[in-house]
């Protein structure tokens, strides 16, 4: 394979390596991800763990794809948001592999890399982007020359949200995909389920969404005796609903008929499940990228860099500072 786009993914838990053509082509990344023995991820300890495995992880993605240095163009790293020791450790590794193998450096935002992979992997074109994830949660549409933020969390991420929740029941990280089981598992079980469940609070506010109230709450109910199964469906159909309800909202102000899901916690079915109702009812179409994509992966941020690269934009050394705190709407979108 020759002229391809080398990205790393380093901003929290993952680091990954992955690669496009320079047509846009995906392909699989190597990735390695950081699990706390115990409590949430340290920032520091994440990044040991990358800098530890990161040698061995770039060997192995290059023999997979029987890649060799002469293939590769460029190097894209996540630039931000993120934690900044994670961060440093993937910009270390491409500005060492830009410098020694005298290739091009882009630095990229890591957001709106999620955004790009979702259009390129489904076909969409000018979606509304429901961008959740562990860190992250947004109502995104492009104008202009920026992705704008329509609507965020105003506390934690909804991702956060169901590892903590999930944290405090036993269940270890990441806890989405478990809630998600025990949610099925009760809705298959109880004849009525869709009747039942708890009452949580319902966290939007205007277009934006709150999470640690419902947290709380979640948590009280099992303390208070309801099945964890039970509390877990709850949990997921209030929180999914707000999430849903501003991006239907997002839609309408935009006039927008695509909806877009990304961050990992797009790989839940019942959010994709209520995302395709949603957008039935109002004649619009939504999309998901396959979970590879969905999840932090180095593949993105390569085809955020090829997009960059196409359209003139490099990242000298100078410039190619993390940038923990970056916004989603700080990136000028250069490309169509
Ligand atoms: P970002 O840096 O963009 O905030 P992140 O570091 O949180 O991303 P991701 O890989 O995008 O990383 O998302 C991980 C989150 O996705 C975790 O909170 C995890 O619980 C959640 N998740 C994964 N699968 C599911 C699922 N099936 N249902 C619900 N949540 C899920
Ligand atoms: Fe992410």
């Amino acid at each position: 394979m020759s002229a391809v786009i080398l990205g790393i993914e380093s901003t929290a838990h993952t680091l990954s390596f992955g690669f496009v053509d320079v047509e846009g082509v995906a392909y699989p990344s190597e990735s390695a991800v950081f699990k706390p023995e115990e409590g949430g991820i340290h920032p520091r300890e994440a990044a040991d763990h990358h800098s530890k495995v990161a040698g061995e992880l770039l060997k192995r993605f290059m023999e997979t794809h029987e890649l060799s240095r002469r293939d590769i163009d460029a190097v894209a790293f996540s630039q931000g948001p993120g934690l900044g020791p994670c961060l440093r450790v993937g910009a270390s590794i491409a500005r060492s592999l830009s410098h020694s193998w005298n290739i091009p450096l882009v630095g990229v935002n890591h957001c709106v890399a999620h955004i790009e992979i979702g259009r390129s992997q489904t076909g969409c074109d000018d979606p509304v982007l429901l961008y959740v994830s562990g860190g992250n949660t947004q109502v995104i549409a492009r104008a202009n020359e920026r992705y704008r933020v329509l609507g965020e969390t105003l506390d934690i991420g909804i991702g956060n949200m169901l590892d903590k929740f999930a944290r405090a029941q036993g269940i270890p990280f990441p806890g989405g995909p478990e809630i998600e089981r025990l949610a099925a598992a009760w809705t298959a079980d109880t004849p009525g389920a869709e009747l039942s469940g708890v009452s949580l609070p319902y966290g939007v506010q205007g277009m934006d969404l709150t999470f640690s109230g419902i947290l709380t709450a979640a948590q009280q109910k099992t303390l208070d005796g309801n099945p964890l199964r039970e509390v877990c469906w709850s949990l997921q159909e209030h929180s999914f609903a707000a999430c849903v309800e501003v991006a239907e909202r997002a839609m309408a102000h935009t006039g927008k008929e695509e909806l877009l899901l990304g961050g990992g916690v797009a790989c839940n079915e019942r959010l994709r499940e209520m995302s395709q109702i949603m957008c039935g009812e109002r004649g619009g179409e939504s999309f998901w990228p396959a979970r590879p994509f969905c999840v932090d992966n180095g593949t993105m941020i390569a085809e955020l860099g090829r997009r960059m690269i196409d359209s003139g934009t490099i990242t000298s050394l100078t410039n190619s500072a993390v940038s923990p705190g970056l916004r989603t709407d700080h990136t000028i979108v250069t490309w169509d």
